[in-house]
């Protein structure tokens, strides 16, 4: 997922467009690059590397003029290098553009701009577009008919914003977000928010097959057709606003940190769509989950307690996974997708599919204006803040505290969960970050990394693993305590260390087992449980409560442990290598 983003106003563009770029730089974060326009010419700087390192080296605030563009890169189609970061010029250098998605059928248009005389620079299919606009520019000589014949000829999933020689912008949405900001004297583009939540709070958010132009005073919206569109201006929310890391050193330890408050804040905005929810789920013929990552993960945790509290049996689907098995969907069901972002193109695509079968989308979220609140018919919102790291982590607490809540309204024998108990646990595990600081030192030459739980934290084990791996770049394993034996006790030696989820529930002897079968095996032992015992090397102290809260507590350590290894490894913990925030391409 890469950031783009434009600006059109009174103002020098080219430091507008930094900042817009340095927020929005957890969409992606292999190469930056802006250009400018001014006195009708066209200037691009853009090179490998971070906002703040490319712009210290090539000084991108220094471009003239007051209409520009800028792109943060994950790359797709090309190697991260200087050539193929963006933004492209097309031939002529009278255009240039900056675009996040896949064009899919790059290649054909690529061989039939070549015979017209067009030459590429890039591995990219991103320029492809600035060609294909320069080419029907030449004939049409407008704008608009530039636009329509152009996103008529693009296949594939893509947002894209073109800036002309004159200063005219020009951007489409197809699939992939695209948002205006309204200022008082002045006009952004962006993917997202944050590109430009510090000048305004008024947004347009571009729908499908729609593009814009914008120059210096005026904004329109078309259809792909030409029709005209009247805008509709929303407020955003200035929660936004508030995304800077305060006194932490990076936005995963600040979210980590939130999750005392988060649990309380977790579907407080969507207080009734549970109790309806709940009430659609009680009576649906079928009930299927999605996500991808750890949002795949907290569904896993949810068909556990479905199937534990609610005697409602679910099926978790990989979301990725639902197009290859499309009938595994029975018709006039529910699914309940699970997505921070509501961005991610396999959870999309895998509610597209789900609707082509009439069921009913539940939408656990974060996001309330994304793509995927948009495409539910009913949306819960985690209310946990924006999340920046890359690394989900209040995110997930959040998810697992409105599936709570939904169990709490479906529990056969009534539940009370103790919120307050879970925020003060988590608050207490917290308090002991040093240590797990120190513990962080210990695993941080080791290559493997196995964690191993039962029943509920079975699917705890596979997110923490999830974690190790995206922040420390360890290869780690999540296993089902009971598997044990049937393979993974031949990976067990001196070479690895095995985090044993054992809190002091009915899971506690069976686990306490296995941990002295792979002691055993020479491997060294971190424990994470209310109890300690002499085989675990390492011991992390849970506080004592009940198998729903040691499901969200103990997450928590792992999250810090990884966190802090990533900092031993001198890996930049919110921007992990080849990762992005949002996975908006298949
Ligand atoms: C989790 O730490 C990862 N960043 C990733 O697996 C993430 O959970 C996944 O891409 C899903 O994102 P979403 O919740 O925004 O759909």
């Amino acid at each position: 997922m890469c950031s783009i983003i434009g600006y059109s106003g009174n103002e020098s563009a080219a430091p507008v467009i930094v900042k817009g770029l340095r927020r929005m730089e957890y969409r992606g974060y292999d190469s930056v690059g802006v250009a400018t326009e001014s006195e009708n010419q066209i200037g691009v700087k853009k090179g490998v590397g971070k906002v703040a390192d490319v712009n210290s080296k090539m000084n991108l605030e220094d471009l003239p003029g007051k209409t520009g563009i800028g792109h943060t890169r994950w790359a797709t189609h090309g190697k991260v290098t200087d050539t193929n970061a963006h933004p492209h010029p097309s031939n002529s250098g009278k255009i240039a553009i900056v675009h996040n998605g896949i064009i899919e059928n790059f290649e054909e248009l690529k061989e039939q701009l070549k015979k017209d005389g067009y030459d590429f620079k890039s591995e990219t299919d991103s320029e492809v577009i600035a060609n294909l606009l320069q080419k029907n520019y030449n004939v049409s000589k407008n704008v608009k008919e530039t636009m329509i014949t152009t996103v008529s000829e693009l296949r594939g999933h893509y947002s894209f914003i073109a800036m002309f020689e004159d200063g005219q912008l020009a951007a489409a949405r197809f699939h992939e977000p695209l948002i205006i900001g309204v200022g008082k004297e002045n006009y952004f583009l962006s993917s997202d928010v944050l590109g430009f939540i510090e000048q305004t709070d008024d947004a347009v958010y571009i729908d499908n097959g729609q593009f814009v132009l914008i120059d210096q005073k005026n904004m329109q919206i078309f259809d792909f057709s030409g029709k005209e569109i009247k805008p509709q201006i929303t407020k955003v929310s200035k929660e936004f606003a508030d995304v800077y890391k305060g006194d932490y050193a990076h936005f995963t330890l600040k979210e980590i940190s939130e999750q005392p408050e988060t649990i309380f804040k977790a579907g407080e905005n969507t207080q009734d769509a549970i109790k309806v929810s709940s009430d659609y789920l009680k009576h649906a013929k079928n009930v299927y989950l999605t996500g991808s990552g750890t949002s795949y993960n907290a569904s896993l945790v949810a068909k556990y307690l479905f199937s534990k509290y609610a005697k409602i049996k679910t099926e978790s689907i990989i979301a990725s996974e639902m197009q290859f098995s499309p009938d595994s969907i029975e018709p006039n069901s529910i699914l309940i997708a699970i997505s921070q972002s509501g961005e991610s193109a396999d959870v999309l695509e895998a509610v597209n599919i789900a609707k082509k079968a009439n069921c009913k989308i539940i939408s656990i979220i974060n996001s309330l204006t994304s793509t995927l609140a948009r495409e539910s018919d009913i949306v819960i919102g985690m209310n946990c803040g924006p999340e920046i790291g890359v690394a989900a982590t209040k995110s997930f607490t959040s998810q697992l505290i409105i599936l709570y809540k939904i169990i709490q309204e479906l529990s056969i024998e009534k539940i009370e969960i103790n919120f307050q108990e879970i925020s003060t646990s988590i608050s207490k595990i917290l308090e002991e970050h040093n240590e797990i600081k120190k513990l962080a030192n210990e695993i941080k030459g080791i290559s493997d990394i196995y964690v191993l739980g039962r029943g509920i934290h079975y699917p705890i084990a596979i997110e923490s693993a999830l974690k190790i791996k995206e922040l420390t770049y360890i290869h780690a394993e999540g296993i089902a305590g009971g598997e044990l034996k049937h393979g993974p006790l031949a990976l067990m030696d001196s070479n690895v260390f095995v985090i044993i989820i054992n809190p002091d529930d009915s899971t506690y002897h069976d686990t306490l087992m296995s941990a002295r079968e792979i002691k055993a095996r020479g491997a060294k032992i971190i424990g994470i449980s209310d109890k300690n015992s002499e085989v675990y090397d390492f011991w992390v102290k849970l506080p004592k409560t009940d198998e729903l809260t040691y499901a969200i507590c103990e997450t928590i350590p792992i999250q810090l442990l990884s966190y802090y290894a990533a900092l031993e490894k001198e890996s930049d913990p919110d921007y992990p290598r080849n990762l992005a925030k949002s996975v908006t391409v298949k």
